[in-house]
């Protein structure tokens, strides 16, 4: 494994443990409803309705699994670094008895067989941890069958340069849209070097390992909130903070 990304496991490794301190708490919300985001159940609708096998790229917690095999998915095959966070998700999963399967795995370079998915799921804080975009998007295409879907709820690639300010948004001096990568100074990722692509080099890499970009939806509302601060200027609605996309090989 690259030396970087290395570093970015332990962080994650130490990180999920929150996972296992919650866990918990964790699993009543798995109990309950609003698991995935409205938007994104809209957008996969057609393609939960076929119940199809879902492999998870960066699963965490793995609450979005459950959420998935709620909304139609047969099964979950959930793939992260952090054996915290795989094996707390697995404990979860079959104490709730669903079809969830988590496998301890670096993405890319997956240890699944080729075609072997009808959706690809990933996001919410994923592809900031990928060194090598063209690699992952390649990975995507050969796991996923002819004709199964991507789908990818992701922070918008400006977040990063989005100050924390309540009385007005303002752009981080020592941020760059066009930044390679910068060190992340928030929890969970605290101290890990994450990279940033860009709308365009996210689009390119997708359609270059041969899918078909059917829908990108970019939306002003974040799809997570730190709870220390739910105020940010940033969110109010003029700003872009995260972005949906569904792409078919
Ligand atoms: C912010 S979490 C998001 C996870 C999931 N979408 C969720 O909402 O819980 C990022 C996850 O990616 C995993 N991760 C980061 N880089 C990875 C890599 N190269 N290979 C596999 N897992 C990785 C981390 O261990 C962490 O669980």
């Amino acid at each position: 494994m690259d030396e970087v990304v290395a570093s970015n496991q332990a962080v994650w490794e130490q990180a999920s443990t929150k996972h296992v301190r919650e866990y918990d708490e964790l699993l009543e919300e798995a109990r309950g409803d609003g698991l995935l985001l409205t938007r994104e159940l809209e957008l996969l609708a057609p393609v939960l309705a076929a119940e199809p096998v879902v492999v998870h790229l960066q699963s965490g917690h793995g609450l979005d699994d459950i959420g998935l095999i709620k909304a139609g998915a047969q099964r979950v095959v959930g793939i992260d670094y952090s054996s915290v966070a795989a094996g707390a998700a697995q404990r979860r999963a079959r104490e709730l008895g669903m079809a969830c399967h988590y496998l301890v795995a670096e993405v890319p370079g997956v240890p699944v067989a080729d075609a072997c998915a009808d959706l690809v799921y990933t996001g919410k804080g994923a592809l900031i941890w990928m060194r090598d975009l063209d690699a992952w998007a390649r990975d995507i295409a050969r796991v996923l069958r002819p004709g199964g879907h991507l789908f990818v709820y992701e922070a918008h690639p400006a977040v990063p340069l989005w100050t924390w300010d309540e009385d007005e948004p303002r752009i981080r001096p020592d941020r760059s849209y066009f930044a390679e990568s910068h060190v992340n100074d928030t929890f969970p990722g605290n101290g890990a070097r994450e990279w940033q692509w860009n709308l365009g080099q996210i689009v390119t890499a997708i359609t270059a390992a041969g899918l078909h970009l059917e829908t990108l939806e970019e939306y002003a509302e974040p799809f997570w909130r730190p709870q220390d601060n739910t105020n940010a200027a940033a969110w109010s609605g003029r700003l872009p903070n995260s972005y949906a996309l569904l792409a078919r090989r």
